[in-house]
Parts: C-alpha cells; sequence; structure tokens
C-alpha cells in the first residue's frame, strides 16, 4: 500500500504510522464564505426540528419517559476534578451532551435513525391517503398505519448503533426490518437487534461493504427503503435538529457563544453523518463561534484522510496503509461520507486522533469521576480535548466552552462494560 496520496498534500507522519495527532483543517473557511453554496440550508434543519415535533405525541405514545415525546439529553458540567484532568490549569469549562443515554436508542444515531424512519412513514402514509387535516401524529400507532408498514421493509448497513437505532423505531411502527453488519461488528449488537425482530445479515467484509451490499440489494424495491449511512440527507438533517436542543440548553445555563466566547465541540466521528449534522446545525446557529473538533481513532481517520487530500474523490484509510483495526466499533469506518466531507468539511477545525489505549482510560476516568456509562467510541471525544487546546496554543481559547458530545454507551450490557472498565 503507498503510504502516501495519489496526489494532493501528505498527510502528517504521526497520522500514517497510526500515532494520535491533532490535524488542524487547513481548509477550513468562515462560515459566511461556505454556508450559502451549500445544498443544505437553515430552512432545512428548521423543517426536521418541525418534524420532529410533529412527531412527539406519537414518540410520547409508543416510548415510555419521554419528556414531551423530544428525544434529546441533557447537556451537564462535569465535575472540576474531572475537566482539570482533561484540562490542567487551563481556564474553560468542559460540559457533556448525554447522547450516551439519548432516551430510546442510548445513542446519538438514533437522533438520525429514528428521524429517517419517521420521515419515510410520514411519506409513506401520505402516499396512502391516511394523513387529513386534523389528523392526530400519534394515529401513525393505528391499526390501519401499521396495516400499511407492515407491507414495507426498512434497510440499513451498520456498525451497530444506527441499525438499532433505525430497527428500534420502524419495528415499533410494525415495519420489517433488515440490518447489514461486518462480520466482526459487536455481537451484543447483533443479538439486540434479533431480540428486537429484526433480520441481521452478516458479511465478511468492513462495514463500508455492508453499507454497499445492501445498497445494492435494495436499489429499486417500491416496498422498501435503504438508510443510507453514507449519502442520506435524512440522516443528516435529524442530527442537525441536535443544534437547536444544545442551543437551547446552552442559554438557560447561562453560556454564551460569540466571537469571544468560542464554543469548542468534540464529536466522534465514524462515516461523519453524526458530527457532520451537528457541526452543520450549529454552525448555523452560531457562525464562526464554533469550532467543530471531530475525533477519530488512529486507525480509521477517514474524515481526517478525505479532508487532507483535498480531492472530491473517496480516499479511505486502506490507501494509506491504515487498518481500520479499533476497539471503537462505531468508529471503524474506511472511507468517510462524501456527503459530510463536501457539505462539512470547510467548517469543521480540526480532526484529532486518539489511541484504542485513551479510549479506555478515559471510559475509566468518566466512570469512576462522573458516573457516564460510555461505550469506547464515545469516549474518544474526551482524549481530544487535551491535546487540541494544547495544540492550539491557547489562542482565544480562554474563554471558550468545551462541549465533549458522549454518543452511546447507556444500553451497554453489564459485561460489555465491566470487560471495558477493566482495560482502562
Ligand atoms: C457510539 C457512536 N459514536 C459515534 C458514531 C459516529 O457517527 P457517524 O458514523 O455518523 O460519524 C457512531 C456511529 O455508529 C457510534 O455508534
Amino acid at each position: 500500500m503507498p503510504k502516501t496520496l495519489p496526489s494532493g498534500p501528505a498527510l502528517p507522519p504521526a497520522v500514517l504510522r497510526a500515532e494520535p495527532t491533532v490535524w488542524r483543517n487547513p481548509h477550513r473557511r468562515s462560515s459566511a464564505a461556505v454556508l450559502p453554496d451549500l445544498a443544505l440550508a437553515e430552512a432545512d434543519m428548521r423543517a426536521a426540528a418541525a418534524r420532529w415535533h410533529r412527531f412527539a405525541p406519537l414518540l410520547a405514545r409508543l416510548f415510555d419517559g419521554l419528556d414531551g415525546g423530544r428525544i434529546d439529553s441533557p447537556l451537564t458540567a462535569l465535575p472540576p476534578a474531572v475537566a482539570e484532568s482533561m484540562l490542567p490549569g487551563a481556564p474553560g469549562a468542559v460540559w457533556v451532551k448525554a447522547d450516551h443515554d439519548l432516551p430510546v436508542t442510548g445513542c446519538i444515531k438514533g437522533r438520525g435513525g429514528v428521524y429517517e424512519v419517521l420521515a419515510y412513514a410520514e411519506r409513506l402514509a401520505e402516499a396512502a391517503g391516511l394523513l387529513r387535516a386534523g389528523t392526530s401524529y400519534a394515529d401513525f400507532a393505528t391499526q390501519p398505519f401499521r396495516d400499511l408498514f407492515a407491507r414495507h421493509t426498512v434497510a440499513v448497513g451498520s456498525t451497530g448503533n444506527l441499525g438499532f437505532s433505525v430497527g428500534v423505531m420502524a419495528r415499533a411502527l410494525g415495519f420489517a426490518v433488515e440490518v447489514h453488519m461486518s462480520h466482526d461488528a459487536k455481537d451484543w449488537k447483533k443479538r439486540r437487534l434479533r431480540a428486537l425482530g429484526a433480520r441481521v445479515v452478516e458479511h465478511p467484509g468492513d462495514y463500508g461493504l455492508a453499507v454497499a451490499t445492501a445498497r445494492d440489494a435494495f436499489r429499486d424495491r417500491a416496498d422498501a427503503h435503504f438508510v443510507d449511512d453514507e449519502d442520506s440527507t435524512d440522516l443528516f438533517l435529524g442530527y442537525a435538529a441536535a443544534a437547536l436542543d444544545l442551543q437551547r440548553q446552552l442559554a438557560a445555563a447561562g453560556i454564551a457563544v460569540d466571537a469571544g466566547h468560542p464554543l469548542v465541540v468534540y464529536l466522534p466521528c465514524g462515516v461523519g453523518g453524526a458530527p457532520g449534522g451537528v457541526a452543520f446545525g450549529l454552525t448555523l446557529l452560531f457562525g464562526d463561534a464554533v469550532r467543530p473538533v471531530f475525533v477519530e481513532p488512529v486507525a480509521a481517520p477517514c474524515m481526517l484522510v478525505q479532508l487532507a487530500a483535498g480531492l472530491d474523490r473517496p480516499v479511505s484509510v486502506y490507501d494509506v496503509g491504515l487498518d481500520n483495526r479499533t476497539a471503537a466499533d462505531g468508529l471503524a469506518v474506511a472511507s468517510a461520507s462524501m456527503l459530510v466531507a463536501r457539505t462539512v468539511g470547510p467548517l469543521i477545525e480540526a480532526v484529532v486522533t486518539v489511541t484504542d489505549d485513551a479510549l479506555f482510560r478515559w471510559l475509566r476516568a468518566l466512570w469512576d469521576g462522573a458516573a457516564l456509562r460510555l461505550e469506547p467510541s464515545a469516549a474518544a471525544g474526551f482524549a481530544a480535548v487535551g491535546p487540541f487546546v494544547a495544540a492550539a496554543g491557547g489562542a482565544d481559547l480562554g474563554r471558550a466552552t468545551h462541549v465533549v458530545w458522549t454518543t452511546g454507551g447507556a444500553h451497554l450490557p453489564d459485561a460489555e462494560f465491566e470487560a471495558a472498565l477493566a482495560r482502562g
């Protein structure tokens, strides 16, 4: 395998050696320069939020414990001792956006996956003439709707958490569900899907191959919808709507976000949809005051490789001699979403790569110090805070707020969690 990209700028040698790196994005441009040229705009994010709102009565009916039918997580301050261990001596508060405990799905992928199933269900219901003036969306749980959905399949390729998110929502509405996964995806995630009544199809290759195979299998199927983790606008907008939730929570906590008070948001990145959607939404709301930092495993820095290459064709981590092997299963992705790279690439402040050892250390530290139950992928953000701030050299971050997005883990079986703790 060549150790340099076929063309475009070479990658930092440390990335090629699979060593932790802070890559400051040389292609970052101002939001004012980027946003007007994008195919998606603030109206799209607000339309997504409106759809979430329309479906709130249904979600409240189908799932216990939802506050007003909303799928959102708290924003909480880290205990000062833990924040201090992340940012020794540096001012600035560290907050956690607790999607590891997102209601219904226990992971950030629920924001996109649940949303896309709702969007599909709404289109089907509309086409079937089931939506009349005054129809309550809670009626989506009634027999005529369920009969319609039962004649349709929702399919998805997933490292696990998207499959679960899509599966839990689609099964609750009565759809058939098919989830395509690489054979080395976590067994407990496969078991959990089968328990929902989903069909799990295992593929011998990696996640990207599972997605590609499933996409082909479902092309032209009028009775099915394929949720495309690499290329779905609905997923992207489902994630983007989270920015409005965070904006509300920051305001309620009295946290200013403006040129003098930057908001640094640490987002674990797999294919890029979840962090990309969130970064897009936050940039719409806060402009250049938000600094999205994507975090990837040293063996699978697909977004870093894609953006550093500066090419408009896919570049994978295999192309540069990396092996995509990481305990962070949700981030074990060799090729980034081109939709995300093209849309959000110039808005990303930096990509930080972290070792698996660091993930397990932080997973342990966050359990001991803050009682956060994280899966390895979800600990990535914490491992990135110190290196990012150190690399920034303190530049204008003195009054920054740091938000670490924890992306999954609350549903981890005890044995899995204890094994992960033991590695920290
Ligand atoms: C726990 C967790 N964190 C982060 C991500 C990254 O999301 P994306 O693949 O959309 O970049 C995933 C993806 O499955 C995940 O499961």
